[in-house]
């Protein structure tokens, strides 16, 4: 039987690894600029990790690969970054480290159970950082600056950033009995799922998928912030002014998980090729995480981008530059045997050039066609008479010149020739 990958899921072939390795190499770059080390947690965790009592999320109620082993532990693949990383923070009591804030970063991948379509897949990849032990102002703007100017350097145009702040504790609380006021007579024009959210986390039925466009959820009151949430607010904005960096204020913006507070923001596609799954990344603030995984009263925020959807964007605006395969050597071998070809080949290498060789016997003209395809800069040829005198035939494919190299002078004479023609 031919099998063919689980529905969700797909294979990365060679190009758009490079891709993936490309855009990762640039987050990597902003995480060394902003100061963030990377950490890898397990790909599965004990389903508490995620699960926290009265979770209304589509991610923690729907969406989670949960399974035991011994009918006893519950374990779950990563639906997302963030609360592994905090287990790990707390397990390793990071909070003692000298220097607060901790910054953490992970490029990982994800695994929901949701409906499969273009840029939403059942596993995916996530960039995030996660910023933890401060609350300030200014950390915020710099993670949401951190994620801007990743995208922004990689060339995307077509985005625009929201925020929102879900406020202090304080103000969460009074807003969610007022939407809870203003909700309840109007519970059976709810979806199911909000009518749920309606008791557990109201502020969950502003990000309703279903009746996103209905005129109760339009009309729902606004927060109203305590002066302290709002100062916060007004100097986070503040901040993103300072770094002249474009947003817009979406009161809506609640987001898709229960553990945000304060500010939340989203990066999101304009250009049509995105469709329907046009958040390249999104995140918050998250005042309560730390002390629920049991660690101290420490607040945290963070980000995390899906590296497909991010690619998609990318490819659609024609970002990336068209894969070539290009090594530096080609070794091309008309003698019955291997040996001095192998030998040939690992010299190369161990010089650091890129080096291919043939492996059949073929003919010279077919030899030549996989040193073209392959794009070798030198193709080096060995027949009978270089054997016995120790030599090789260099020719660079650029100059077209040709010459018999000494086998110890070979990697010099390789470097001379380069170095002339970039000179
Ligand atoms: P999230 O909004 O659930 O947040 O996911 C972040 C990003 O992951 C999304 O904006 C999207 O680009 C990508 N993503 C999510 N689900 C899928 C999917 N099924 N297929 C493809 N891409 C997907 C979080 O996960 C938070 N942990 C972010 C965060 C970090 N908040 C604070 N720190």
């Amino acid at each position: 039987m031919a099998y063919q990958t689980v529905k969700g899921t797909y294979d990365l072939l060679p190009e758009k690894m490079l891709r993936f390795n490309e855009l990762s190499a640039l987050f990597r770059q902003f995480l060394d600029l902003y100061g963030y080390s990377e950490i890898k947690t397990p790909v599965f965790e004990y389903t508490g990790v995620f699960k926290k009592e009265n979770d209304t999320s589509d991610m923690v109620t729907k969406e989670m690969y949960s399974f035991s082993m011994n009918d006893k532990d519950s374990f779950t693949l990563r639906p997302e970054g963030t609360a592994g990383v905090i287990r790990s923070f707390v397990e390793h009591k990071m909070y003692g480290n000298a220097e607060l804030p901790v910054k953490l970063a992970y490029i990982e991948e994800m695994f929901r159970h949701e409906r499969p379509q273009k840029g939403r897949q059942r596993q995916f990849t996530q960039m995030g950082i996660e910023c933890i032990g401060d609350k300030n102002p200014l950390i915020d703007a710099e993670v949401i600056a951190l994620g801007y100017f990743f995208v922004k350097t990689l060339g995307l145009s077509s985005i625009k950033v929201c925020i929102n702040t879900l406020g202090d504790n304080e103000s969460r609380l009074q807003y969610k009995k007022d939407l809870t006021d203003y909700f309840t007579p109007y519970k059976d024009q709810l979806c199911f799922d909000c009518q749920n959210r309606l008791e557990k986390n109201p502020l969950r039925i502003l990000d309703c998928k279903v009746d996103h466009e209905s005129d109760i959820i339009k009309n729902a009151p606004k927060m109203k912030l305590t002066e302290s949430a709002s100062a916060y607010f007004e100097q986070v904005k503040n901040y993103l002014d300072v770094l002249e960096i474009p947003y817009i204020v979406d009161d809506r913006l609640v987001r898709g998980l229960d553990y945000y507070t304060d500010t939340v923001f989203e990066v999101i596609s304009t250009h049509e090729e995105s469709g329907s799954q046009s958040t390249i990344f999104g995140g918050g603030r998250y005042d309560n995480l730390v002390k629920e995984m049991g660690g101290p009263d420490i607040s945290g925020i963070g980000f995390a981008i899906g590296v497909e959807r991010l690619c998609i964007l990318a490819e659609a605006e024609g970002v990336f530059e068209e894969y070539k395969p290009q090594i530096d050597c080609y070794v091309i071998n008309l003698f019955e045997r291997a040996e001095y070809a192998l030998r040939v080949s690992e010299i190369l290498r161990n010089n650091g050039l890129t080096c291919e060789m043939d492996y059949y016997g073929r003919s010279l003209k077919a030899q030549f066609k996989s040193s073209e395809r392959k794009n070798a800069r030198f193709v080096l040829i060995i027949g009978e008479d270089e054997i016995k005198e120790n030599t090789v035939t260099l020719k660079d494919t650029l100059t077209r010149a040709q010459e018999s190299v000494k086998l110890e002078e070979l990697t010099d004479r390789i470097d001379q020739l380069l170095e002339d023609y970039y000179e």
